[in-house]
């Protein structure tokens, strides 16, 4: 960070959102390492309407959410996490909204994502947050836990503007 000597002074106004392109897959690896401790991003990105946003914090990469579209008009996000110091400071939430509304300018009617409550409290908590619902649920034996399927609807801009 250059713009403080504290992290906590991080707000909405110093985060920028890019969307990346392949040639920049460096940048989530290490952070898909730091938080997932894995290699894998996601298994292909060969995938419809791929989509990889990184929030940077004063040029810092501090985030980053992928997703796809998916059959019968749902925009699926497959994997995305904060940095541990920049936790709390709403950078999940930006990331999520900002691919709510790509995905709604992409066409898309629904948007979900897999998470383990026992293991992604966090995820959870926003999920209920943002208005998501639960669909599904299954046992991942490679996980040894719960996964939950959240989904919600996607409402263009124009309709929300009517409620
Ligand atoms: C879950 C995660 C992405 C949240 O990132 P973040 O940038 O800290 O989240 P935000 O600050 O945008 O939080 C948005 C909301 O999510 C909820 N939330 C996030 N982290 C939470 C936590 N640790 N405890 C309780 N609620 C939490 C809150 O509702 C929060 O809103 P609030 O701060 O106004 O209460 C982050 O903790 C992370 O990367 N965890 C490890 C990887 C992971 O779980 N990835 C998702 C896998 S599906």
């Amino acid at each position: 960070m250059t713009n403080s000597d504290n992290t906590n002074a991080i707000s909405d106004r110093d985060i920028e959102i890019r969307e990346v392109g392949l040639d920049e897959l460096p940048v989530i690896s290490r952070m898909n390492w730091t938080l997932f401790n894995e290699r894998r991003i996601i298994n292909r990105f060969d995938r419809a309407d791929l989509m990889m946003l990184v929030a940077y914090a004063d040029g810092d990469p501090v985030g980053f959410k992928v997703g796809y579209g998916k059959a019968d008009g749902v925009y699926y996000s497959a994997k995305g996490g904060t940095v541990p110091l920049v936790r709390r400071r709403g950078i999940a939430r930006i990331l999520l909204d900002e691919m709510i509304d790509r995905a709604i300018k992409l066409g898309y009617q629904r948007f979900a994502f897999d998470t383990f409550p026992s293991l992604h409290v966090g995820m959870t908590l926003m999920a209920i947050d943002a208005g998501f619902v639960i669909n599904g649920v299954d046992y991942s034996e490679s996980m040894n836990a719960y996964r939950f399927r959240f989904i919600r609807d996607l409402v263009p801009p124009e309709d929300e503007a009517s409620y």
